[in-house]
């Protein structure tokens, strides 16, 4: 993961590359750090912590820098781990992942050279020492083609004053040319203002920007010409707007994010290529995967077409069989979660058609797929996701009940219209959860059962409260908890079971029973009031009645909010979790 930045105009460079840094810090935030470029020497500031850290930067001269926010990867989140990395003439920040970085350290190592950080990427600055021979571009040229592995990198270089170059494969990288000044970045909120206009670099791309502009270049050293992509300047400034975070504005923005489905147009372009599809194939990491598992059970439900669901990083390196008629869908958020979009690359290669459903339109998923269907939640700030998760639920069930028409199913289409309604009742239903939180602070582990469409959001609830919470937590198929799980279960344990199929509800209520009589406290989450008042249970959340199989997308809404407040009991902040970045762009 990791955010890079880069500047070079008539302003100082460390105060605009410090407000870049803090737009991509979703990327990563366990060190900073500023390099900038002043008569013939480097300045440079690195902390370990937050981009705030890195208030003391902001005084640095010179008119042409660098920066990073990093997730480690290789190396402790210390100082010295922190880039900007610099070797003799040349200072770098580096996002991905130097899979051959061992044997180049060792070649470097052996020709006298000392390493200052743990990091894969200060072997970069190293090679760049060894490859230059007076040409910027040449030697970073040189340098990439030593590289195994996935990078965005800026360079400076003390001989080439007032020039930035750039390099990308398998990270994402944008340059911005605005009036008089140039910027690069690993997104485009980081550069994003009126009157710039933002140029995306391709994979194994190349660029120099100069005073007299930005250059692009292909991997062999031909210049490429460059059409500006275009951005929504509103979209790309987040703002908490009066709530206390982002993840608490994200979760409320719910309706309103699930009424916008409604009009996903490009479903209907989608639909002629969906009557030759006879199964699908879904990948995805994280939420997103909990969002496929959700989605498989609607499109076998109603359109009877087998669906198989599987963790992109297990997809990737498992020689998935892809028979004729696939249609793959990669699901992402951020459309540029490396496994994802590395387990998306396969299955299009094994001959599947590769859907996207993402929720950022120009993402190197959307760039990779055939089709692309976008969530319309709107930018997604806190690391945990919410509202996302909501969308692609929404926009995977048009799917299905799109499926099922184009196979000639019969179904009874209108349902998922009153969603958006229904969500706003059970957001308000959801609010009760608070009074949980004093079960969930002095336990030392909780869990979250459900049956079918329930189980999966169990599963969701589950990732949220570990993610954020940080209390240990499983998400656990209401039946398979006897099977071993349950020896876990003991007087201080919260058991959360979701509840909204009837003709699952007693066959759940039988492993709520069992947690029960070990001591566990049973709070329940449900749309069947003839549970919601049992003496087993301790408090329950009663959502408004929705077809078991759409259920997900609201009896998610009380498990998010109860994984938020449990998360501020603690002292944690929800919208940046230790350890976790939002955009994993690594393997
Ligand atoms: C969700 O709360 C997580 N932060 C994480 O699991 C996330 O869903 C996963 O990394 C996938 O991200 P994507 O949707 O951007 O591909």
């Amino acid at each position: 993961m990791c955010g890079i930045v880069g500047y070079l105009g008539n302003r100082n460079a460390a105060p605009v590359l410090f407000e870049g840094l803090k737009k991509l810090e979703y990327r990563g935030y366990d060190s900073a750090g500023i390099a900038v470029m002043e008569r013939g020497a480097f300045s440079v500031v690195r902390r370990a912590g937050r981009v705030s850290e890195l208030g003391g930067a902001v005084s640095l001269g010179g008119k042409c820098g660098i920066g990073h926010t990093r997730w480690a990867t290789h190396g402790a989140p210390v100082e010295r781990n922190a880039h900007p990395h610099c070797y003799k003439r040349f200072a770098v920040v580096h996002n991905g992942i130097i899979e051959n970085e061992h044997l180049l350290r060792e070649e470097c190592r052996a020709r006298g050279e000392a390493f200052s950080s743990d990091t894969d990427s200060e072997v970069i600055a190293h090679l760049l020492e060894q490859d230059y021979e007076g040409d910027l571009l040449g030697a970073l040229r040189k340098t990439a083609s030593r590289l195994v592995g996935s990078y965005a990198v800026a360079v400076l270089c003390l001989d080439e004053p007032d020039v930035i170059a750039l390099a990308r494969r398998a990270s994402p990288l944008v340059v911005g040319v605005g009036e008089g000044e140039l910027f690069a970045a690993s997104d485009v909120p980081a550069i994003a203002a009126a009157g710039v206009r933002v140029y995306a670099l391709e994979e194994g791309e190349f660029a120099l920007l100069r005073r007299e502009g930005a250059s692009f270049y292909a991997a062999d050293g031909s210049p490429v010409r460059k059409e500006p992509v275009a951005y929504d300047l509103e979209d790309d400034v987040p703002e908490k707007k009066g709530y206390r975070h982002f993840m608490e504005k994200e979760m409320a923005e719910i309706p309103l994010v699930l009424s916008r489905s409604a009009s996903v147009g490009e479903l209907a372009a989608l639909a002629p290529s969906l009557c030759g599809v006879e199964r699908v194939q879904i990948v995805a990491c994280g939420t997103a995967y909990h969002s496929g598992l959700c989605a498989k059970r609607a499109f076998e439900a109603l359109a009877r077409v087998p669906t198989e669901v599987t963790v992109a990083s297990e997809y990737r390196y498992g020689d998935p069989i892809v028979p004729p008629h696939t249609l793959a869908i990669a699901v992402s958020q951020s459309g540029e979660t490396a496994d994802t979009l590395a387990a998306a690359e396969l299955a299009r290669g094994r001959g599947a058609l590769l859907l996207a459903v993402t929720n950022v339109r120009y993402s190197s998923l959307t760039a990779l797929a055939d089709f692309s269907l976008f969530t319309q939640a709107g930018r997604e700030i806190a690391v945990a996701a919410t509202k996302s998760f909501n969308a692609q639920l929404m926009l995977l069930y048009r799917l299905a009940e799109a499926l099922a028409e184009a196979k000639g199913k019969k179904i009874h289409a209108g349902a998922l219209d009153f969603i958006p309604r229904l969500a706003e009742e059970a957001a308000r239903a959801g609010g009760k959860v608070r009074g949980w939180v004093p079960h969930f602070l002095g336990a030392r582990a909780a869990f979250f059962l459900g049956r079918g469409a329930d189980y999966c959001a169990a599963l969701e609830g589950s990732l949220k409260l570990k993610e954020i919470s940080y209390l240990p937590s499983e998400g656990y198929a209401a039946g398979e908890l006897k099977h071993g799980t349950l020896a876990l279960v003991d007087r201080t344990t919260p058991v959360v079971a979701v509840l909204t199929d009837r003709a699952l509800a007693e066959k759940t209520f039988n492993a709520v029973h069992e947690t029960y009589a070990r001591g566990a406290k049973v709070f329940l989450v449900t749309t069947l009031p003839e549970y919601a008042e049992r003496d087993e249970v301790v408090s329950s959340v009663l959502l408004p009645e929705c077809d078991p199989l759409f259920s997900p997308v609201l009896s998610v809404l009380p498990l998010q909010a109860l994984a938020y407040y449990v998360s501020i009991a603690r002292g944690n902040d929800p919208d940046k979790p230790r350890n976790l970045a939002k955009s994993v762009t690594v393997e």
